[in-house]
């Protein structure tokens, strides 16, 4: 499917629902990276691409309630089920139903733009870091955190690698319309006008499979639905990423690229 990289976010069943909840949880090792964005109370934000919304949650505690955030994705019951969670946290914070590019908001609406690993996925990511800076007042902060799949380190045991390498080729190839965006980012936002502009690197190493959630449902999925891959080599690799973690010989490596920008 030419698109898959863009149906994949519409069409999520309750299974892959639970697991972006667990892949995408709030973790205090965020906290740097939301920190590029200097809230304070009062602020309007937008989140780009919220999904079930638990960082939006994060930057809606930090705005209180003199402060808002808007949460925009493209999938359903990512918006609904985001909406009820901030309903019961007491917080600031709505979520709109729409694709992007563009963005359905006036020029310089919000006082902080963030997105955060949805670059790789949109149509054109220049035009959606286009729009970013569009939305975002004069004066206001910029901010996008993606990875690079050609910086992904994984290693499970070096009978696995070779194995390894094929299922990530096939994963990305349908996943993913820009698979090196991290390093693209940069260059983006100075495209876009924005000035200040700095890139930062954040890269911790699992060593317990905290990833598993990321593996399992993401990268194995993909690689099944790319059809490039047979079903009984992925269950053989999954099983050899649990004998990995089980052997502590588990290493896995997703870098994070921060970039944050300054509206003129
Ligand atoms: C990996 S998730 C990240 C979610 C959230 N930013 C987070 O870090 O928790 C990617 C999100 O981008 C959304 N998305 C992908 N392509 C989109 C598009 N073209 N328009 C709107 N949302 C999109 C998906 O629905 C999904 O919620």
């Amino acid at each position: 499917m030419a698109d898959y990289y863009k149906q994949h976010w519409i069409d999520i069943d309750d299974g892959r629902h639970a697991a972006y909840d667990q892949i995408l949880a709030y973790h205090p090792a965020l906290e740097p990276l939301i920190k590029t964005l200097d809230l304070k109370p009062g602020l309007k934000v937008l989140d780009v691409g919220s999904g079930p919304g638990h960082t939006t949650l994060e930057l809606a505690r930090r705005v209180g309630p003199s402060g808002k955030v808007t949460g925009v994705d493209i999938n359903a019951e990512f918006v609904a089920r985001a909406g009820r969670r901030a309903k019961q946290a007491g917080l600031n914070a709505e979520y709109v139903e729409s694709p992007f590019p563009p963005l359905k908001f006036p020029d310089g609406s919000f006082d902080r733009v963030w997105c955060k690993n949805v670059l790789e996925y949109v149509d054109s990511a220049a035009d959606t870091v286009a729009e970013m800076a569009r939305v975002t007042r004069s004066g206001g902060v910029v901010a996008a955190v993606d990875s690079d799949w050609d910086m992904i380190a994984l290693e499970i045991g070096a009978a696995a690698r070779e194995r390894t390498e094929r299922i990530l080729a096939a994963s990305q190839g349908i996943a993913v319309h820009e698979p090196r965006i991290g390093r693209r980012l940069h260059g983006l936002f100075r495209d876009a006008g924005l000035t200040e502009v700095k890139a930062e690197i954040f890269a911790g190493a699992d060593t317990v499979g905290r990833a598993l959630p990321m593996l399992k449902a993401s990268f194995a999925r993909y690689a099944r639905d790319s059809g490039k891959i047979a079903p009984r080599e992925i269950e053989a690799w999954l099983a050899d990423i649990d004998s990995a973690v089980a052997a502590g010989q588990f290493f896995f490596v997703l870098p994070q690229f921060v970039v944050r920008g300054i509206k003129r």
